[in-house]
């Protein structure tokens, strides 16, 4: 599957995932900025957050209950679509996909 990573100034990096397990982990492998994953995908770093396009939200799916917490712990609140990268699985349904990077992370 295809994942296409966003940044704040609108460029687009198109990447094949191949036998990356999770978002996070295509990324982190093509270096895309604003994206440091710092613990890894242990869920302890809220450091590979990303903002799922729109018409993506409902095939990703929300937050896990721990996730969502330590999204609320970096930011003050959940927004729509926010997810942890690392926690967002690789499958052929997402061919296509599109995520955003915020600026900063938390
Ligand atoms: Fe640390 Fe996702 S890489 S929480």
């Amino acid at each position: 599957p295809r994942i296409t990573f966003i940044q704040p100034d609108g460029s687009r990096t198109v990447l094949e995932a191949g036998e990356d397990p999770t978002v996070m982990h295509v990324g982190v492998r093509h270096n895309v900025a604003r994206l440091p994953a710092d613990c890894g995908g242990q869920l302890a770093c809220a450091s590979c957050m990303v903002d799922v396009a729109p018409a993506w939200i409902e095939c990703v799916g929300e937050p896990g209950p721990d996730e969502g917490d330590m999204i609320e712990d970096a930011l003050g609140s959940r927004p729509v679509g926010r997810r942890l990268s690392c926690q967002i699985q690789v499958s052929e349904a997402l061919d296509g996909l599109e995520v955003l990077v915020p600026e900063r992370q938390g």
